[in-house]
């Protein structure tokens, strides 16, 4: 086994992929599996998270999409939907100044709609706070569903009266229009699907799957990722 120091040095000298995005996944069952409440199970997953942006900085990876809520997870028991979205916010208030402090930039995805007015202002102040930094850029995607992205994108379009795009021009409507596609794409928890995240920007992305539970995601399986990615050949579609 490596410490996390060795594995640090190993991924920095292969390609480091600019943009990892992860679906933390399974934290309802890390809390079943204790017998605890599933809202438990989210809160054991900050620390993860915490855990997987500290190593991107280390490694000078500029882009870090967090899958943390989806449209559909308002399909949830309204407790449960409400409790993410408040440990949501109270984690970037209790971790805004060390991450300002870490050179990180903290952006937001999703759609604004059925956010609170406060939600809309601390991430809004969040990204004001740290925009002029230049580290790791933190995405988070909250309230964001793929499939509601593209429609967003095409009425912005419909309102211009734009009818001809190219696919870069398209991609300018999305809520991603600043950053690259993601490399690569992490899930926890066992589960094999998208579930409706960056499902256009996704096309040619890595896909790296693992039974690990959100909460017992640690750094080291977090390197151990970008090591099999770093092994992979990407065509794009050519020859190699
Ligand atoms: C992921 O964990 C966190 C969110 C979707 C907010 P889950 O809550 O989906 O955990 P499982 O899938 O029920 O175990
Ligand atoms: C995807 O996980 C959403 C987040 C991780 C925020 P879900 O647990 O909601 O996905 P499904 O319902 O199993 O597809
Ligand atoms: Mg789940």
């Amino acid at each position: 086994m490596k410490t996390k120091e060795e594995l640090i040095r190993k991924v920095k000298k292969g390609l480091i992929p600019s943009h990892i995005a992860i679906i933390m996944d399974g934290n309802g069952r890390w809390a079943k599996l204790r017998g605890l409440s599933r809202i438990k199970g989210h809160q054991a997953g900050v620390e993860a998270v915490r855990g997987v942006v500290d190593t991107s900085g280390h490694l000078g990876i500029k882009y870090l999409t967090l899958y943390a809520f989806s449209t559909e997870n308002w399909r949830r028991p309204e407790k449960e939907a409400k409790a993410v979205l408040t440990l949501i916010e109270n984690t970037l208030i209790r971790e805004i100044n060390n991450l300002a402090k870490n050179n990180v930039i903290v952006h937001f995805i999703g759609s604004q709609k059925d956010l609170s007015k406060r939600f809309i202002k601390k991430i809004n102040d969040s990204y004001q706070r740290t925009k002029n930094n230049t580290g790791l850029n933190l995405i988070l995607a909250i309230n964001y569903g793929g499939r509601n992205e593209i429609l967003e994108a095409v009425e912005k379009m419909l309102q211009k009266q734009i009818n001809k795009l190219t696919i870069d021009e398209f991609s300018n409507y999305l809520y991603t229009s600043k950053f690259p596609d993601p490399d690569l794409v992490i899930r926890t928890s066992g589960v094999i699907r998208l579930s409706n995240f960056l499902i256009w920007q996704t096309a040619y992305s890595e896909l790296w799957f693992t039974d690990t539970l959100w909460p017992d995601f640690t750094p080291e399986e977090y390197m151990q990722a970008i090591l099999d990615f770093q092994k992979r050949t990407r065509k794009f579609g050519g020859v190699k």
